[in-house]
């Protein structure tokens, strides 16, 4: 499967089948966040892969707030593992407006006022960790696999199951395995809505 196949093909999908994963495949969807590029090089993440029973099934409870429903992410516990994406703030670069110039740095080095200054500051961890977390889930759908990204979480909640430390935040879950309901295709904007030619219009 060629990129443009698995992102048209990938879907999030919320049912899954007891069908284990070959170590062979998780080798390769670990390869494909390992591969990811991230600002400065900096690899500001861990990835917690998840495989216990016990364990999904309160990873599952502390994912509770889908559509507002009490447990609308269960499907998280019905997969064979779940990979729980971390990331540092200090760890990953920032960019900042110093007094002129534009100035990248990793986080822990950016003054805390400046940091707070909203529109000149901007720590690049949450685009590192979107970045590899796509590489995951394409490579998932290239294995013939079923992922779902999930951003809705208890992060207190998660980190002190998983012992994630203080310094770290946990942004997305993503629970992978087979599944025999591959949902349909959402719709999207049309090309002519999101893309303008040499400046915004
Ligand atoms: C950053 C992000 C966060 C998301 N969080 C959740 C979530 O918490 N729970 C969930 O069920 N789906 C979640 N989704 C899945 C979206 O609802 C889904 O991607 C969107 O409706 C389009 O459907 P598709 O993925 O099948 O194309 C998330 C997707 C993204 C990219």
């Amino acid at each position: 499967m060629d990129v443009i196949e698995a992102i048209r093909t990938r879907r999030s999908v919320r049912h899954f089948t007891a069908e284990a994963i070959p170590d062979e495949v998780l080798d390769r969807l670990l390869e494909a966040l390992r591969l990811a590029p991230t600002g400065g090089n900096q690899q500001p993440f861990k990835f917690v892969v998840v495989r216990d029973a016990e364990i999904k099934t309160r990873l599952a409870a502390a994912c509770r707030f889908r559509s507002g429903k009490p447990n609308g992410h269960d499907f998280v516990a019905e997969a064979p593992l779940a990979i729980v994406a971390c990331g540092s703030d200090d760890a990953a670069i920032s960019r900042f407006y110093d007094g002129g110039e534009v100035a990248l740095a990793p986080g822990k080095d950016v003054p805390s006022e400046i940091q707070r200054r909203r529109g000149e500051y901007l720590n690049l961890m949450e685009i590192d960790l979107a970045i590899a977390v796509d590489h995951l889930v394409l490579q998932a759908t290239a294995e013939g696999l079923g992922t779902c990204w999930i951003a809705a979480l208890d992060e207190r909640e998660v980190k002190k199951l998983l012992s994630v430390p203080k310094e770290m935040r946990v942004l997305v879950v993503v629970p992978i395995g087979y599944t025999d309901s591959w949902p349909a295709v959402r719709p999207r904007r049309p090309l002519e809505e999101i893309v303008c030619y040499d400046k915004y219009a």
